[in-house]
């Protein structure tokens, strides 16, 4: 038990700039339309999921490392990092996400797919070595929990790393506000450190889709 009141982005977001989730209110996945949307994330994906790769530093990492994708859409990510020698466990709220994804990618040893959310997560406590969610933190509805679930199922020494599209303009709107300023990223970096994390390191990958980046160590 602490006594340290727990940081509420939510209530507090910085210099003005929304929340790191700022799309929290997103009704979900599914039908068509969801369907729609899990079709069209396993295109245009492939350059994210290689940017986790190398902020992961998977390519170090020995054979069968084990990493959780968070927020794995149709699993374009998680396929990649198993590909390269990762045991990988895609977790997604969305039945819809899930079920694209055991179609497209099959069984594949190391691979496996499990509904839930960043809140919850499905997965023992220290089991991985890497954490990630691309282009999803801006959905989670629990800013806080979510790290706190991130930090329980890493192993100390284990690394988070999260990515989003960068939005430089701060009217965005719709679709188009899918994805964080750079005021955004600083504020859930700094939150990295209220949860057992390094305070966790912002990058901008303007080369590779525009991306903003946020990497923590886990203590
Ligand atoms: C824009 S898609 C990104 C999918 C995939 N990570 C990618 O990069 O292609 C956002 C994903 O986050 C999932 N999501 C929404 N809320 C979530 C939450 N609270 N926890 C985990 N995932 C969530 C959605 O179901 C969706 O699959």
């Amino acid at each position: 038990m602490t006594d340290t009141p727990s940081p509420d982005l939510t209530a507090t977001p910085r210099e003005g700039a929304p929340p790191p989730n700022h799309h929290a209110s997103h009704p979900g996945f599914s039908g068509l339309g969801g369907l729609v949307a899990a079709l069209s994330f396993l295109s245009g994906r492939t350059h994210a999921a290689r940017l986790a790769i190398e902020l992961a530093e998977l390519s170090e990492l020995p054979a069968g490392v084990r990493l959780v994708d968070v927020g794995c859409g149709p699993g374009v990510a998680a396929q990649l990092a198993n590909a390269a020698g990762a045991q990988v466990i895609g977790v997604d709220p969305a039945a819809v996400m899930l079920r694209v994804a055991r179609t497209r990618w099959r069984t594949r040893e190391g691979l496996e797919w499990r509904r839930g959310a960043a809140e919850d997560l499905p997965v023992d406590d220290g089991w991985a070595r890497v954490v990630w969610s691309l282009s999803t933190v801006h959905h989670w509805h629990d800013v806080d929990r979510s790290l706190a679930e991130a930090r329980r199922v890493l192993a100390p020494g284990g690394r988070l790393v999260v990515t989003e599209r960068r939005i430089a303009d701060p009217r965005a709107q719709g679709a188009a506000g899918h994805g964080w300023r750079h005021e955004q990223a600083e504020a859930f970096a700094a939150l990295c450190a209220h949860h057992g994390f390094t305070p966790g390191t912002v990058r901008e990958h303007l080369g590779q889709g525009n991306v903003l980046s946020v990497t923590a160590d886990a203590h």
